[in-house]
């Protein structure tokens, strides 16, 4: 049998263990699930061990553990590190559902569920690939796998296992699937994921809530203080105005941006699978450059006052937003982090106190196209797509990776199966079946074109 042959006839037994994952809600960002994560983790190991590697292992964390495994079958061979995350983003709002978030269903050729896509659909072809290859007796390199639960929440703890790990990660590349393709016709590999500043402000003026008409404006509010600070973040161009932001961007040249312009990409679907009549962003730049190569800041939430029903006459003692920042090579997002916040604290007027305070972050990254790893990946994708994949920028941000190139001194690549329509981090998450099982089927190509590529 070959390894289409056996996908084929597992196909059902494969989505049925998939979904017995995808129902534990392994959600990182909140507390209350840590059970669920450490069963999700444990649900991993099994499914590993049932694939057929070796020395599988849940290991402990300052947060949640970290699932290894690995197969080792000649150490003359390449050995790839498969990285992938079983943690997922909150469900909420839960209502928007059209089928509850962790019972996964069929619908229309896709699977809806929280995770379907992000990351676990994902992670999971890489454990039937494995089996896959290990019965077909196709496994062409070395495979170590390494699933961790806290990629949602900024992998703190995941830099210190790797270092700690050095030696046991070593390999010659990382493959990852947690990142989407242009469309089903239109396979493509990212070759760039944005870096990530986030940060917290709280804002505050009068040390209680105080009546609106008395001391409103002789007394400064602190959610208008706030809107005036944000909207002074981007000027006419919606360019971002915090000094030395740009400083360290790496510009394309023309010939890199014609060369990203070819990308297959229509801005009015795109408009109108969003439902807007317009985009907005940095003048000068396109839609997939705003993505891809530019930096941008977005508030992610801003709350304070009454929110409550009817009209409560208020004038807010506090009010507070969460703010991103996508960074690009070579920002990096500890200065960006700095800039910013002794930026707020200079334009913030005396009438208020401020507060800054940093969360999770993560480096940008790029994986050069020049090489044996890239090749295999790209050979491929056109041997089960029957298609040449276009490499792209992909906007997301994945912590980790630039920090395996400085710890394990590999590159990655970013080969992901998803679309940008699977509303990963959104109600109805999903995830197609052609992709789940495309993922599965492309897999194992990669081993036998890396193996060979670096045989040269
Ligand atoms: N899988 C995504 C990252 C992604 C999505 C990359 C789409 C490329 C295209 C990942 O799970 C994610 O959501 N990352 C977070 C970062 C994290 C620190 C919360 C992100 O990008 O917001
Ligand atoms: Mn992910
Ligand atoms: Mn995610």
């Amino acid at each position: 049998m070959n390894h289409k042959e056996y996908i084929e006839a597992n196909k059902d037994r494969f989505l049925s263990e998939l979904f017995d994952l995808i129902r534990i809600p392994s959600i990182s960002a909140d507390p209350k699930f840590s059970g669920d994560t450490k069963r999700a983790a444990n649900k991993v190991a099994e499914l590993l061990k049932a694939a057929g590697a070796d020395n599988v292992h849940v290991e402990e964390t300052q947060g949640n553990p970290v699932v290894y495994g690995d197969k080792i079958v000649d150490p003359s061979l390449p050995t790839v590190l498969v990285y992938g995350h079983y943690d997922v983003q909150p469900s909420v709002p839960d209502e928007l559902w059209e089928t509850p978030a962790f019972e996964p269903t069929i619908r229309n050729g896709n699977i809806y569920a929280r995770g379907a896509c992000d990351d676990k659909g994902q992670f999971f072809m890489h454990i039937k690939a494995l089996e896959t290859m290990l019965q077909t007796g196709e496994l062409a390199c070395n495979v170590k796998v390494m699933i961790e639960g806290e990629e949602e929440i900024g992998s703190v703890n995941l830099g210190q296992y790797c270092i700690a790990n050095k030696e046991k990660l070593a390999c010659d590349v990382i493959l990852i699937s947690d990142t989407a393709m242009i469309a089903n016709d239109i396979p493509s590999l990212d070759v760039g994921l944005r870096g990530l500043s986030y940060v917290e402000i709280e804002v505050t003026g009068p040390d209680i809530d105080l009546h609106s008409g008395t001391y409103g404006g002789a007394v400064a509010n602190p959610i208008n203080v706030l809107c005036t600070m944000i909207a002074s973040l981007h000027d006419e161009n919606r360019h971002i105005t915090i000094d030395g932001f740009y400083d360290n961007v790496v510009e394309l040249n023309d010939a890199e941006r014609a060369l990203m312009a070819k990308t297959p990409f229509d801005l009015d679907e795109f408009k109108s699978s969003l439902k807007i009549d317009d985009v907005m962003g940095e003048k000068g730049f396109s839609t997939i450059e705003r993505t891809g190569i530019r930096p941008t800041l977005d508030v992610n939430g801003i709350w304070g006052g009454y929110i409550g029903d009817g009209a409560k006459t208020v004038l807010p003692s506090k009010a507070f937003a969460k703010i991103s920042m996508r960074l690009v090579p070579n920002q990096s997002a500890e200065r960006i982090t700095k800039i910013f916040t002794d930026h707020l604290y200079k334009i913030a007027p005396p009438s208020v106190k401020i507060k800054v305070t940093p969360h999770h972050g993560g480096m940008p990254y790029v994986t050069p196209i020049d090489s044996d790893e890239y090749r295999a990946a790209a050979l491929a994708m056109k041997e089960s797509f029957g298609k040449e994949p276009v490499p792209t920028r992909g906007g997301g941000s994945i912590p980790i990776v630039a920090l395996f190139e400085e710890v394990l001194g590999v590159k990655t690549i970013l080969m992901g199966f998803g679309l940008d329509s699977d509303a990963i981090h959104s109600p109805n998450e999903k995830f197609g079946l052609f992709n789940f099982f495309k993922g599965i089927e492309t897999i194992p190509l990669f081993y036998k074109h890396y193996a060979s590529l670096k045989k040269g």
